[in-house]
């Protein structure tokens, strides 16, 4: 790969190709390649818990240097654009940019860079890495995707976890099927809206969405009742007990709790929620190792 800017962008033999190389690094049957002389820059623009500390584990894992970039004490707050950000990093020695920011397709304007971009996160558009590290914790449980029944549910609209996992598990061979209020139903995706009382019993993964409060407005913020959404929408105990033995629940975090899922059920048997974390990291470990592969970077 040459970069990581779109779940669109990846065959799907290449995406089996992350699975197998994060699970090796998760399992000790592939040691990591130590960089020498390799230099990162993480910058986000939207705020971050668990990309961002995973990346940075990550990185240090593969032996990178890091580049010390916060936007709130960088150039940015005097005006600088993402582009004219990115190229300074660039000229300064950066070999890779991780990058979160609150535009949807912000890359689109860094095509002229010579240095590999892996996209954290843009707007409402993509976020490859967690859809990669998703994909891996399903893999983990079902060894396939062909015929799963995969329900997400909630903010599809403003959800960039959405987006990414529906074309990527679709192009898997798994049925989405997505289940939310009218107002975020998102027409450009092609996944049957269902309703997730009459089709719980049939599903092997609920992916819950967060609500997305960020990127609505005023008016639907203060319109939101967080009870009638968690009754209609939300994973109740009554719902669980409606679930398949074998079934798994999954959400990007951070989780509402008692909104996208009753507080009891975060870690419950059936949840991979922090298991999706623990993921994430050996993913961006096998992402990044792959670009600076193809890249050819030099190796300890
Ligand atoms: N899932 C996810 O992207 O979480 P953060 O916003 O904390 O990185």
């Amino acid at each position: 790969m040459d970069n990581l800017l779109s779940m669109e962008h990846l065959t799907t033999s290449e995406i089996y190709e992350l699975v197998q190389r994060a699970s090796a690094f998760k399992h000790g049957t592939q040691n990591a390649n130590s960089y020498e002389d390799t230099f990162v820059a993480n910058l986000f623009f939207e705020n971050s818990t668990r990309t961002k500390s995973s990346f940075l584990v990550a990185e240090q894992k593969l032996g990178l240097k890091l580049i010390d970039f916060e936007t709130n004490t960088s150039s940015v707050q005097k005006g600088e654009s993402l582009y004219d950000t990115c190229k300074t990093l660039e000229q300064v020695g950066a070999d890779v940019l991780v990058i979160r920011h609150t535009q949807t397709n912000y890359y689109e304007e860094l095509q002229t860079l010579n240095i590999p971009v892996i996209n954290a996160g843009d707007g409402s558009g993509q976020h490859p890495t967690q859809s990669l590290l998703d994909i891996m914790t399903i893999y983990e449980e079902y060894e396939t995707f062909e015929g799963l029944n995969i329900l997400i549910c909630g903010d599809i609209k403003n959800s960039r976890v959405a987006k990414s996992n529906y074309q990527s598990l679709t192009a898997l061979g798994a049925n989405v099927m997505f289940s939310s209020p009218e107002n975020w139903k998102d027409d450009t995706l092609d996944a049957p809206y269902v309703d997730i009382d009459e089709v719980l019993p049939t599903i092997d993964i609920v992916m819950l969405l967060r609500v997305q409060h960020e990127r609505h407005g005023e008016s639907e913020t203060s319109q939101f009742e967080v009870q009638q959404y968690h009754e209609q929408f939300g994973l109740t105990q009554t719902r669980y007990e409606q679930l398949k033995d074998q079934a798994i629940i999954m959400h990007p975090a951070p989780v509402n709790r008692g909104v996208e899922i009753e507080d009891t059920l975060v870690e419950a048997p059936k949840s991979r929620i922090f298991k999706q974390m623990e993921n994430g990291m050996y993913m961006r470990m096998a992402v990044i190792d792959n670009i600076l592969q193809t890249r050819g970077e030099t190796t300890k």
